[in-house]
């Protein structure tokens, strides 16, 4: 099963470029609303880092998801959209004086602070506004991710978050500044995570943390569990939306919320992944001595998940129906790890046909880079066509 593109509509327009579905893009959006609306007090953000482009942006702030922003032109991008202030959460270790007054200047809901001097200058700059700004403390809960040693982030050894064992410190120090307004707890433990037991240790690790927190006096309003919800990069056509039902399930069942206590995800990949292809055309379909190569306009500027990662995109040859044959699809770029794929099968290539790579909604358009030379790629929504 191939995936459905308007084909003869590509066929004139310059390449490489992104194409979201927005059909599915709606379907994945409605599917979290209503998996997370059977539980009360859960609030979905979207992890902007996935995807900014402002068409896809903007349907998913229409959709009123609140937005997790990891710096100041994130934050712009998603006002820009149209998300309110109110539903901006920000998190990121190494936020610049800049960054954290535009988020006082709009009142954002919280800043996720990931150390103690980034908690002091935002007390200090928010005094200097006379605001009070309110916070979440990112704990590092050193729960491992069965995923890529790349995106992992909840290791002890990992950059981001405040040491388990400091957090009362930290939580003692917040209650004594004038304009510090403590909400809660934030977490995120990796992405791509598909076995649900890596959510269940997390949670098991929040009930332990919140009772030693209680025990000292100290009561969170708030609490979010990151992201990571994973998808099938397999098979993005028989599974096009990512399994919500049981993702919100596994928190509600485990993770022991108290009376009146939010519970906040912030989801980036299972969002807008599926929606996502990026469109190449086949230059070259060049033999080698024992392999062939099918050589498209795109390359790991433009999609760079397969060469930082050993990321799998699905890739398909939307342009032909002749009998599968064996190719290594590769990119212009002048680097070795310029391969999207090796040995995989697609429709026989010809020079000009049109080539999918699948489920590249997220972590695609937006790490795209200018590396030699070249113009970043264009995307574009399906009702534009
Ligand atoms: N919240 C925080 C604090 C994060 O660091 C991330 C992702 C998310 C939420 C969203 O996670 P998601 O739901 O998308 O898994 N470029 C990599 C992924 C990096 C993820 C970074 N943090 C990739 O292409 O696989």
């Amino acid at each position: 099963m191939k995936g459905l593109f308007p084909t003869s509509k590509f066929q004139n327009m310059k390449t490489p470029f992104y194409y979201y579905d927005v059909d599915i893009l709606q379907k994945t959006l409605d599917t979290v609303k209503q998996e997370a609306g059977k539980y009360t007090n859960f609030c979905v953000h979207y992890a902007v880092k996935a995807n900014a482009n402002p068409k896809v942006l903007k349907i998913i702030s229409n959709s009123g998801l609140g937005i997790d922003c990891v710096s100041g032109g994130e934050i712009k991008a998603a006002l820009a959209a149209g998300v309110a202030p109110e539903k901006i959460v920000y998190a990121g270790v190494g936020k610049s004086d800049w960054e954290i007054n535009l988020g006082l200047d709009n009142n954002i809901f919280c800043f996720n602070v990931e150390s103690i001097p980034e908690l002091e200058i935002i007390n200090e700059l928010a005094e200097a506004k006379d605001k009070k700004a309110k916070v979440c403390f990112r704990i590092n809960p050193n729960v491992g991710a069965h995923t890529h040693a790349n995106i992992t982030t909840g290791l002890a050894e990992n950059k981001f978050g405040i040491a388990m064992e400091d957090m009362e410190i930290v939580i003692g120090k917040a209650a004594e500044m004038k304009n510090i307004e403590f909400l809660g707890l934030h977490f995120h433990i990796g992405s791509q995570i598909l076995e649900m037991d890596d959510f269940v240790a997390l949670s098991n690790r929040i009930n332990e943390l919140q009772d030693r927190l209680e025990s000292h006096g100290f009561i969170c309003k708030h609490i979010n569990v990151g992201g990571g919800l994973g998808i099938d990069y397999q098979q993005p056509n028989e599974n096009p939306i990512p399994n919500f039902a049981d993702y919100f399930k596994t928190y509600a069942d485990n993770l022991k919320l108290r009376e009146g206590q939010y519970l906040h995800f912030e989801l980036g990949r299972s969002i807008v992944a599926q929606c996502g292809s990026l469109i190449t055309k086949t230059l070259y379909v060049k033999q080698g001595s024992f392999k062939q190569f099918c050589i498209v306009d795109a390359g790991m500027t433009d999609l760079i998940r397969p060469a930082l990662y050993d990321a799998f995109h699905l890739i398909e040859n939307i342009s032909s129906e002749e009998a599968m044959e064996t190719y290594d699809v590769v990119g212009p770029i002048c680097e070795s790890s310029d391969v999207f794929v090796k040995g995989f099968e697609l429709n026989k290539c010809h020079r000009g046909d049109l080539i999918a790579l699948r489920s590249a909604g997220a972590y695609g358009e937006i790490m795209a880079s200018a590396y030699n030379c070249r113009e970043l790629p264009v995307g574009y929504i399906s009702t534009e066509f």
